[in-house]
């Protein structure tokens, strides 16, 4: 009985080898129809051929299981939806590729012997760059950077710098003024009721520096030497221009303590444009007189560099007024204050005709720098 069973078993019987041998041999065939597919009608009659619900190859295997042996089934059964799995894979991928290709294309074109995609790599805005220069020279020299806001109040742009309510600086013309009369009020005042504003000069950090040195000395902290730098934008309604933009950045700087002098300005001055422009020896600081509310002289800075004199900004000696606004005594203390257009130092070192450039964000200029 064993023997004759095995005899039938024999004659009618799929051995498993034999069923995953003929499911992987239809499984190349199937991966293979599928990626000569050249157009939609191809891998239509390729899907007919192997995933054809009645007549497909796929369906005429699975009645082959049958015939595989009774303990094998499991295995087969497994090897089965594999195999089933890979080609209805198959066919996806091959429908992806003609959707994508517009049925052009035959296989994936990926030529991994070209070369790769150069990776851009991003630059800091030469302004920042100027900026960052400017502040690394003045720690150098002692000064520290400090940042104050943009929306500025008029007692720290104009009042405690000396800058009295008649001053043409204060014209609405020349500021952006915030506020505005509604029905809840004067919207946009500080707190004194005045308009608020976007500054429109870094000399106010001045004075946010000093209260608060003054403020600390009340509480027994920190007094005179107060030296620090600010960089950061201003604010004026310019129509722009090659020369002129309604933003702009600027550099302030201050030193007050006892006994600094006009020197004490130039030696700065000299050290920090010396640094700046490539430790030039020879550089000289020429002063001419001006005027400014805020300082008492005031003088207009010019420096030679490249063979003629260039204007670079305005200092003098903190005013007296200024000085006893924000609580110092100016019979005790003396102090030096300068302001410099960042953009215009930085235009004048890389050549730049039209400050629109530096801020129409066209990365094949920014690239340059
Ligand atoms: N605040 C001035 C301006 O915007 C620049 C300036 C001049 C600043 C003289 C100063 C100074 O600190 O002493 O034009």
């Amino acid at each position: 009985m064993v023997i004759g069973l095995s005899i039938i078993g024999y004659s009618f019987t799929v051995s498993l080898q034999d069923f995953i041998a003929e499911l992987d041999s239809l499984a190349a065939d199937a991966q293979g129809a599928f990626d000569d597919a050249e157009d939609t009608t191809a891998l239509e009659a390729a899907r007919v051929e192997f995933l054809g619900a009645k007549a497909g190859r796929l369906k005429a295997a699975q009645k082959g299981m049958g015939s595989v042996d009774k303990p094998d089934k499991p295995t087969a059964g497994q090897k089965f939806n594999a195999v089933k799995k890979t080609i209805e894979a198959a066919f996806d991928t091959a429908t992806a590729r003609l959707n994508n290709s517009g049925g052009s294309q035959k296989h994936d074109a990926f030529d991994v012997t070209l070369p790769g995609k150069p990776v851009q790599l991003g630059r800091l805005h030469p302004i920042t760059q100027t900026i960052n220069r400017m502040k690394e020279i003045m720690g150098r020299l002692g000064f520290t950077a400090v940042e104050g806001p943009e929306i500025e109040d008029d007692w720290h742009n104009f009042e405690a710098l000396n800058i009295p309510l008649s001053h043409p600086a204060r014209d609405p013309l020349d500021n952006f003024y915030l506020a505005t009369a509604g029905a809840q009020g004067n919207i946009g005042a500080g707190p004194d009721g005045k308009p608020l504003l976007l500054r429109s000069q870094t000399s106010t950090v001045q004075i946010r520096v000093m209260e608060q040195a003054t403020a600390n000395t009340v509480a027994g902290g920190a007094k005179p030497p107060v030296r620090i730098v600010s960089l950061g934008r201003v604010y004026r309604p310019d129509t722009a221009d090659a020369t002129h933009y309604p933003m702009f950045h600027q550099i302030e700087g201050l030193l007050v303590d006892h006994g600094v002098t006009m020197a004490d300005l130039k030696s700065v001055l000299r050290m920090f444009c010396q640094s700046y422009y490539g430790d030039i020896e020879d550089l000289h600081v020429r002063f001419r007189p001006s005027f400014f509310p805020f300082t008492e002289p005031s003088v207009e800075v010019d420096i030679n560099w490249r063979g003629g004199w260039m204007e670079i900004g305005g200092a003098g000696m903190v005013d007296p007024n200024v000085l006893r606004a924000v609580g110092y005594d100016p019979e005790e203390v003396t102090g030096f204050a300068f302001g410099m257009g960042v953009e215009r130092i930085a235009m004048r070192q890389h050549h730049i005709t039209d400050i629109r450039d530096l801020y129409t964000n066209d990365v094949r200029f920014l690239a340059q720098f």
